[in-house]
């Protein structure tokens, strides 16, 4: 009933050049996909983007965005600036940004709010990082971010909305959390929401694991029943590697 979807996540990574080697090389791999699949590369490369994949069932992401339409928020990007390179879907409080670019729940919620009101679909990050872990924290932590990142939004809003556990302690380490834990985790993301939004609508939202998810592991974690799908970093920069996580 939830359709998988797998999202590239090309962080600061690949100049517009760059962008088209990539797309060109992974157009022909994921022709046959049965899962979404979005591409989500630097603004810069968006305009690139959009032109290769004019036709191809790829979809485009951004990897942030500002919670206003317009104004004076000097080096932001906002939704209909995005919706114009045919972005629509949107990275919303990746760990990185809460940890580097001082994103809170509170911007992480007007952003969520910001997107979904423009017609972009977040895909909102949640996460422990290894303090966290080891202190007995994940679960409190990750159902207050869930918690706090789609208040006041309405069930139809919430239905749209995509959530990713990303344990901060996987990202970027080769250290994948187990299938078994994460779909724990996504287990509990789900149950968090039918508890804010109800069941009908908890049923319905995709909850993706990132974090070090490759070519390996890819399957058992999308085997898993509350997991429908993956927000994969390095491996989306590699052609195959993103080709065999989507396909596999
Ligand atoms: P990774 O990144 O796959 O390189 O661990 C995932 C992410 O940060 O979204």
């Amino acid at each position: 009933m939830r359709k998988m979807i797998i999202a590239g996540n090309w962080k600061m990574n690949n100049t517009a050049a760059e962008a088209r080697e990539l797309i060109t090389a992974l157009k022909p791999l994921l022709k046959g996909a049965k899962a979404e699949v979005v591409v989500c590369p630097p603004f810069t490369a968006l305009a690139e983007a959009k032109k290769l994949l004019r036709g191809s069932r790829i979809r485009l992401g951004a990897q942030n965005m500002h919670d206003m339409p317009s104004g004076a928020y000097t080096g932001e990007v906002s939704a209909p600036m995005l919706k114009e390179h045919n972005v629509s879907y949107v990275i919303i409080g990746h760990s990185e940004r809460r940890q580097y670019f001082a994103e809170t729940d509170a911007s992480v919620n007007a952003k969520a709010k910001a997107a979904l009101n423009a017609g972009l679909v977040p895909i909102i990050c949640v996460g422990e990082d290894l303090d966290g872990r080891e202190a007995g924290k994940t679960d409190s932590i990750v159902c207050n971010q869930v918690h706090l990142a789609l208040a006041g939004l309405e069930n139809d809003a919430v239905t749209k909305a995509v959530i990713a556990y990303e344990p901060i302690w996987a990202i970027g380490t080769g250290k994948t959390a187990t299938a078994e834990e994460a779909e724990r985790v996504c287990a509990l993301i789900r149950k968090q929401i039918a508890k804010d939004h109800g069941r009908a609508v908890s049923n319905r939202v995709r909850i993706l694991y990132g974090g070090s998810m490759n070519a390996r592991n890819a399957k058992e974690l999308k085997q898993m029943p509350n997991i429908d799908g993956g927000l994969i970093g390095g491996a989306s920069l590699k052609p195959m590697d993103f080709s065999i996580v989507v396909n596999d």
